[in-house]
């Protein structure tokens, strides 16, 4: 039988009281629609459709691969996006129905759902679950005597009776794909001018088709985020799955509520997290590391046996025993080779510090290359920027920088040379030289020479 998922997309979401869709906000670093998409692909279905609609073109960039897309123009209701999807009347198969919302589904809830479905040969089984608090759900209405879902209504439609039913539909349905588009173009319009989808259970009803429901155990993995509050529950819950997972996979997080670790990071075995820790974007984490406490690294890659102490790490490098921190910051472009070592209150930008080398206290680098066993004094810094331009500054094999000095670029330091405390270094310094002094003089102030001549 063929599997067609329709993942529907196309709402603004307007209790997130937002400028973004709805199915934008993230979970985990991803947007939302992400984790329904990838659920529904985990099926490997043979059509996989997303309906957009409102910001059609940000919500596609979300979807990834391997996916078709259909425009909604106007947001007429769940059954009419629906209907904007219909691609396969006729086929012998089902049409699987999810929301963009609903981020935290399983694939294997999917394929329970879907295997049940088609065993007892329904015309549409809703995915029910019984929440804590059913409030703006749809509720499922049964036959008192047999059981049989008899309607969905939706909230605002309830009688007080109704109001009170604890069963609530996910918005999930499977369909038999050959009753389905015939009866869409069944579903009348609401009061409120939408196309429920929910309708097609009394259409079905109606025709004496079978309806079935399929109750999930874990009302969380269906709670649609309609509005902020539940976007983080729905947050706080994806998170302690991701960690769950690491921990699972061999990854010792000390405090996993607070270890935030997106969904798109990787980390080996044997790593070990410390509180307060974020693990952001496309992050590689090494085996064997250790992580924090307080750190943030974000689309980094770090090798194993690497540390990171109290310490920001941005779209930098880390190779294999290399560490950082306390109180280091790696931006952009930083790359430190394997065993080097940057201490306490370090800046490092769009620059190299070779094997072994050491930068241990207060400095700052920025567009410079230091090779293997260099040692960067206390309080060095790189005059990389002369206002208008950036320069490099290169450092030698075993080279020595004496605590304090400024470099000025562009400028070289050979290998093996060394350059005294406080020195101003504004030419190259060749291999195995030193350059010391300190020459600080007093230039007059232009309208007061004559005194400092004097002076
Ligand atoms: C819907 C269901 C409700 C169910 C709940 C589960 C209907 C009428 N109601 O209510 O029974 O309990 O989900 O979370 O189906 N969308 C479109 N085009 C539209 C309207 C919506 O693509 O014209 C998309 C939205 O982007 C969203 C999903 O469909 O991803 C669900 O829409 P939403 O407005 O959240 O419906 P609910 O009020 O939550
Ligand atoms: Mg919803």
């Amino acid at each position: 039988m063929s599997l067609t998922v329709i993942v529907l997309a196309a709402g603004q979401g307007v209790r997130m009281n937002s400028e973004l869709p709805k199915v934008m906000h993230t979970l985990a670093g991803w947007p939302m629609v992400r984790f329904a998409v990838d659920a529904a692909r985990a099926l490997e279905p043979d059509n996989l459709i997303l309906v957009v609609g409102y910001r059609a073109d940000l919500v596609r960039t979300a979807a990834g691969e391997g996916i078709a897309f259909v425009t909604q123009e106007e947001q007429l209701g769940t059954g009419h996006a629906v209907q904007q999807a219909e691609i396969a009347s006729g086929q012998a198969g089902t049409v699987l129905v999810l929301y963009g919302d609903t981020p935290l589904i399983r694939p294997e809830t999917l394929r329970k759902v879907v295997g049940y479905h088609e065993d007892v040969g329904a015309a549409v089984t809703v995915l029910t679950s019984r929440p804590s608090d059913p409030t703006g759900y749809g509720r499922i209405v049964r036959d008192p005597d047999t059981a049989a879902v008899l309607a969905i209504v939706e909230e605002r439609d309830t009688t007080p009776e109704q109001k009170a039913i604890g069963e609530v539909s996910s918005g999930i349905f499977c369909f038999r794909d050959s009753w389905l588009w015939p009866s869409l173009a069944e579903v009348p319009k609401s009061p409120g001018g939408e196309y429920y989808l929910t309708s097609l259970v009394t259409i079905a009803r109606a025709q004496g088709e079978l309806v079935t429901a399929w109750t999930v155990a874990d009302p969380l993995e269906v709670i649609g985020l309609d509005q902020r509050v539940k976007l983080a529950q729905g947050e706080a819950e994806m998170r302690r799955r991701i960690n769950t997972g690491w921990m699972t996979a061999g990854v010792t997080l000390v405090h996993p509520e607070t270890t935030y670790i997106d969904a798109s990071v990787e980390i080996g075995s044997d790593t070990t997290i410390w509180p307060n820790t974020y693990l952001q974007g496309q992050t590689h984490i090494g085996q064997g590391c250790t992580i924090g406490p307080g750190s943030v690294i974000r689309d980094s890659s770090i090798g194993d046996g690497c540390r990171v102490e109290l310490s920001v790490v941005e779209q930098a490098i880390m190779e294999e025993d290399s560490d950082i921190g306390p109180f280091g910051h790696l931006r952009r472009g930083a790359h430190l080779g394997k065993g080097a070592h940057m201490g306490n209150f370090g800046e490092v930008k769009n620059s190299y510090l070779g094997p072994g080398a050491k930068m241990g206290h207060v400095s700052y680098l920025g567009d410079a290359t230091v090779a293997a066993g260099a040692n960067i004094g206390a309080g060095t810094i790189t005059c990389n920027y002369d206002g208008e331009h950036k320069h490099p500054t290169v450092i030698g094999k075993q080279a020595f920088i004496g605590s304090g000095t400024m470099l000025v670029a562009p400028v070289e330091i050979g290998d093996g040379a060394t350059t005294g405390a406080g020195s101003v270094v504004t030419r190259d310094v060749p291999k195995g030289s030193v350059a010391y002094g300190v020459p600080a003089r007093v230039r007059p102030a232009p309208d007061d020479e004559e005194e400092a001549e004097v002076g």
